[in-house]
């Protein structure tokens, strides 16, 4: 069975990661997978998490199984967290927990096939690497719509517009809730007011990736876009990651929000989402949601959450203006400011992949193939050498 199977290229990502650890050059830079590192090149666990995790480990008593849809608390706090603990559409959503933000994606993708199987899932163009692939894994069908305007490194809002009013009803529009991944260029709140009006019009559903709660300009602030569309829309759908925010990367744990027209509706979504899920993993990991149950249960561990959290913002924001300045002082022929207008963890440099090879290759510079940086990568002992490093290649 198994000779049918030709091995397959690494991950664009993922596979960054790998060449950037058997580089032997001392002064390599990762500016490749989307992980936030502090000034020394760390990834530490979140304090707010170490007490979290400790506090777990002592109070846990059982092991034993939970239900399809994972931890409760975590769900009902999850919920919370991005709608606001007041709002009234938490009475007419359903959140489950699920293997990370990836596998939040895919148990969407399943419900979207369950609901309508011939529906086209739409992304912006560009996207996170894997969201096609996601998507048609699935099984569906993956089409782009035009988002990032290159010459001016912002959102071509006029166009994401025009190409939406194409979409007919049933299908899907995925975008970025915030900190958009790879581009780093968001809506503002009048155009969030605009898309909410369109998809009211045209009937499609609005599928939101929220990766980075908090990375961008605020934990409320960035949750405007899911909160304004949860508001106004009957019908929503939101994955949610604790990768990020949390810094719980290998423990897997995200979340699946769907909100419907009311709540009977949504707890029909539960019981499918239920049955979707025991189809493929039976049940979520429950540990780092868990974790996170317990730290937004307290107020005192949710303020050093937020108060790590708001050090991780501020740090990367200083990082894009640290680049940019050490950009500036090389060179006039480009003007990087855009860096500083973006936001979350990710901006394009603008380069040709041919300049990204040379990059990696005469310099150890590692970023993904369209220049997406991942700006926590850089730090004031690399910054000079990044800089020499680009304008070499320019
Ligand atoms: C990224 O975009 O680098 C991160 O979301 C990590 C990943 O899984 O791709």
């Amino acid at each position: 069975m198994f000779e049918s199977l030709h091995a397959l290229p690494a991950d664009p990502i993922l596979g960054l990661s790998v060449a950037y650890q058997k580089d032997g050059n001392p002064n390599k830079v990762d500016l490749g997978v989307g992980v936030y590192k502090t000034e020394t090149g760390e990834t530490p666990i979140m304090k707010a998490v170490a007490l979290a995790q400790r506090q777990r480990i002592d109070t846990e008593t059982t092991k034993t199984y939970v239900s399809s849809a994972g931890d409760a608390g975590f769900n009902d706090k999850l919920a919370k967290l991005v709608f606001g603990a007041e709002n009234p559409v938490l009475a007419r959503q359903c959140t489950v927990t699920t293997p990370g933000g990836t596998g939040a994606l895919r148990m969407a993708a399943e419900l979207i096939k369950r609901c309508h199987p011939g529906a086209t899932v739409w992304v912006t163009n560009p996207t996170w690497a894997n969201h096609t692939a996601l998507f048609q894994d699935a099984g569906l069908v993956v089409k782009s719509y035009r988002y990032f305007d290159k010459d001016n490194s912002c959102v071509d809002f006029a166009g994401m517009m025009e190409a939406l009013k194409a979409i007919p009803k049933g299908d899907v529009v995925l975008l970025h809730a915030c900190c958009h991944n790879p581009s780093g260029a968001d809506l503002s709140q009048e155009q969030w007011k605009a898309f909410a009006e369109l998809a009211k019009e045209k009937g499609f559903t609005p599928l939101l990736d929220m990766a980075y709660q908090g990375f961008g300009v605020g934990l409320e602030e960035d949750a405007f876009g899911p909160r304004y569309l949860a508001e106004t829309l009957p019908e929503l759908l939101l994955t949610t990651s604790g990768s990020k925010n949390f810094g719980m990367y290998r423990e897997r744990v995200g979340a699946l929000t769907m909100v419907a027209e009311n709540g009977t509706r949504a707890e029909i979504l539960s019981s499918v989402i239920q049955n979707v899920a025991r189809c493929i993993y039976s049940m979520p990991p429950v540990h780092g949601a868990a974790i996170i149950d317990i730290i937004l249960g307290s107020n005192e561990l949710s303020a050093l959450w937020q108060q790590e959290l708001a050090e991780m913002r501020g740090r990367i924001h200083d990082l894009r203006a640290l680049l940019v300045e050490k950009l500036h002082a090389r060179q006039d022929q480009k003007d990087f400011s855009f860096i500083t207008r973006q936001y979350g963890m990710f901006s394009f440099l603008g380069i040709s992949p041919e300049q990204v090879r040379r990059l990696k290759e005469e310099f150890s510079v590692y970023m993904v193939d369209s220049s997406r940086m991942n700006l926590a990568g850089i730090n004031h002992q690399n910054a000079d050498y990044l800089a020499d490093a680009i304008v070499k290649v320019l």
